[in-house]
């Protein structure tokens, strides 16, 4: 039973780091995109808070997988492949929450 108490406890915990966690994770990407995603990141990007959470989910999984990208794809890269897909699909939704 106890097993099963922890368990349950354990996917309580990773669900509720999926959905708070987007806020947290873009802190790291603050820096360059801007802390309301508004920016130009390093004057080169796109404004991706005018971007739905699908084209920003595919974009970063593109920069981590290497089949998406610019110019510059490598400073994403770097970015991307710290992310999980729970990460990408967290930080997709908040983006999108983002003042304009
Ligand atoms: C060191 C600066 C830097 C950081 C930190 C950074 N980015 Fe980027 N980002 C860029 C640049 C530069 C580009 C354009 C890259 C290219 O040429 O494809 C970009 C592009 C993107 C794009 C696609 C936009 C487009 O123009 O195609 C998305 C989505 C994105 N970043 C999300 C994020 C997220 C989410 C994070 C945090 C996990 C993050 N970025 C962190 C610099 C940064």
């Amino acid at each position: 039973m106890r097993s099963i108490f922890l368990v349950a406890l354990a996917v309580f915990a990773i669900n509720a780091m999926a959905t708070e966690d987007g806020a947290i994770l873009f802190k790291s990407c603050a820096v360059c995109h801007g802390v309301n995603a508004q920016k130009k990141a390093l004057g080169q990007s796109e404004v991706i808070n005018k971007w739905k959470s699908s084209k920003i989910e595919s974009a970063l999984i593109g920069y981590k997988k290497g089949t998406y990208g610019g110019a510059m794809k490598g400073v994403m890269k770097t970015q991307a492949s710290r992310l999980s897909n729970e990460n990408i699909k967290a930080l997709a939704k908040y983006i999108t929450t983002l003042k304009k």
